[in-house]
């Protein structure tokens, strides 16, 4: 049995769609166990190109189960659209999709609220995705949400009533638009009647699945500096983004989970507000434009900067890390020169990220070493040893730095652009 946990050991967009596809082959069971639609995980196979935000990503290997967990909360509406789109590509997800009725709901005033706080904010404002991702997990820990499992209990006309008289007052006091108690529950009413056949509770499968001793993929969201223990605090997301969040959020114990990926993106991006240490600035240069990439969400331009092996190390100890995939080493081609951090000094001692919060860390030193590049398109290299010899230098450097081998490295955005070693 393998349980294989696939995390970010960034602030997110590490490419972890493109892994969880690429690991799925071998899979029993593929599934996503923390965040919700904030998420945005792009698969590109010989089905086409996906941008998917709550079915896990390794749905298209078709003898695995899908499953979402208690700890995902669902805008049904995406959820359904998602749910077209792949069967309508082939993908066949009909009896082998299964949603916990655990898992929390969207609702419409959680989108208003994301969106008004935020404004509110002003420019102290954390850049969230606006999908109702704070607000939804506020009230899932403040008691007041709402689960698939209040449809079937007939707890939800109740409940949804008094979340509306709460949530119309905010949304009136702050400027917005009251939502009307019908409206609101006759669209939840058929979202929930399309969606049935989807929930099932995943306690026995999921027991019994460990039990036959088989193989789990477990695909977290976002990434860990968007942890919200963890993570750059305010400027986080609403959920834990460590492996740990498997065990609340898919049923499974700890000490079952016997591999950990760190996927890990050549260079650091961000989506949103924040520190970003070895941000570039110059939106003019080449490395900018290199390193350029649209969010797979919101379509927003991500922030760019070089690798930061601080923070990657950091994730790997939080994590447990047992072995790294290095994405997107391809987009690194053609550099004369690659700048790495490789640690952090504040007031010239020396820092660790933990040892900072978001504000000192945009604060921080960043502490460079510089190495040569390479020019040769790596894109179509089928093994180590293919690569330049500056580039396994690169993947070298990476290992040495955070204390984890590099198994895997990505040369292109498809899944058999993916280097074994
Ligand atoms: P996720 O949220 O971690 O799944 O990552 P996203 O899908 O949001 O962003 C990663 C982007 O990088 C997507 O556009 C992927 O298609 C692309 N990508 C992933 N791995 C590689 C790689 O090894 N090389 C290149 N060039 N692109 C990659
Ligand atoms: P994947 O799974 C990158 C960021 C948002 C914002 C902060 C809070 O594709 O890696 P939220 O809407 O969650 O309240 O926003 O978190 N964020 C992500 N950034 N990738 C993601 O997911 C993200 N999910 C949330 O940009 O800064
Ligand atoms: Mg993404």
């Amino acid at each position: 049995m393998t349980v294989t946990a696939v995390i970010g050991s960034q602030w997110g967009d590490e490419g972890k769609g493109k892994v969880v596809d690429y690991l799925s082959e071998q899979a029993d069971y593929v599934a996503r166990f923390n965040g919700g639609n904030n998420a945005g995980h792009t698969v590109i196979n010989s089905f086409g190109t996906f941008k998917i935000h709550l079915v896990p990503s390794g749905i298209f290997a078709q003898n695995a189960v899908g499953l979402i967990g208690g700890g995902v909360v669902i805008d049904p509406a995406v959820l359904l659209e998602e749910i077209n789109l792949l069967n309508n590509a082939g993908v066949g997800v009909e009896g082998r999709l299964w949603v916990s009725p655990r898992s929390h709901l969207i609702m419409p005033y959680h989108k208003i609220l994301d969106g008004l706080y935020e404004e509110a904010k002003g420019s102290g404002a954390t850049g969230t995705t606006r999908r109702g991702i704070g607000p939804v997990f506020a009230d899932k820990v403040s008691y007041n949400g709402i689960r698939w499992s209040d449809f079937a209990s007939k707890a939800f006309e109740s409940r949804l009533q008094v979340q509306l008289e709460l949530k119309n007052k905010i949304i009136t006091a702050l400027g917005g638009d009251a939502l009307r108690y019908e409206d609101v529950r006759d669209t939840y009413r058929e979202y929930y009647l399309k969606l049935k056949p989807y929930l099932r509770e995943l306690f026995s499968l999921v027991q019994d699945g460990l039990k036959a001793e088989k193989h789990f993929l477990l695909e977290q969201a976002m990434g860990t500096f968007l942890d919200t223990d963890w993570g750059t605090y305010p400027f986080v997301t609403a959920s834990t983004t460590i492996p740990s969040a498997a065990s609340a959020g898919l049923g499974i114990p700890p000490r079952y989970i016997t591999n950990v990926v760190a996927v890990t993106k050549a260079y650091t991006t961000r989506v949103g507000a924040g520190p970003l240490p070895t941000e570039i600035h110059d939106t003019e240069s080449e490395v900018y434009r290199k390193f350029a990439e649209t969010a797979a969400t919101t379509g927003r331009t991500r922030r760019v900067g070089w690798l930061d092996l601080e923070l990657v190390r950091t994730a790997v100890q939080l994590s447990g890390a047992t072995e790294l995939c290095l994405t997107k080493l391809d987009v690194l081609s053609g550099l004369d020169e690659i700048k790495i951090c490789t640690r952090y000094e504040l007031s010239c001692d020396p820092v660790r990220y933990a040892d900072v919060d978001a504000y000192s860390l945009d604060q921080v030193e960043t502490v460079f070493e510089t190495v040569p590049g390479w020019k040769d398109d790596i894109s179509k290299a089928g093994s180590f040893e293919d690569l330049p010899v500056n580039a396994q230098s690169y993947v070298k450097r990476i290992e040495e730095a955070v204390g984890a081998p590099v198994k895997w490295i990505g040369v292109g955005p498809e899944r058999e652009a993916t280097i074994r070693r």
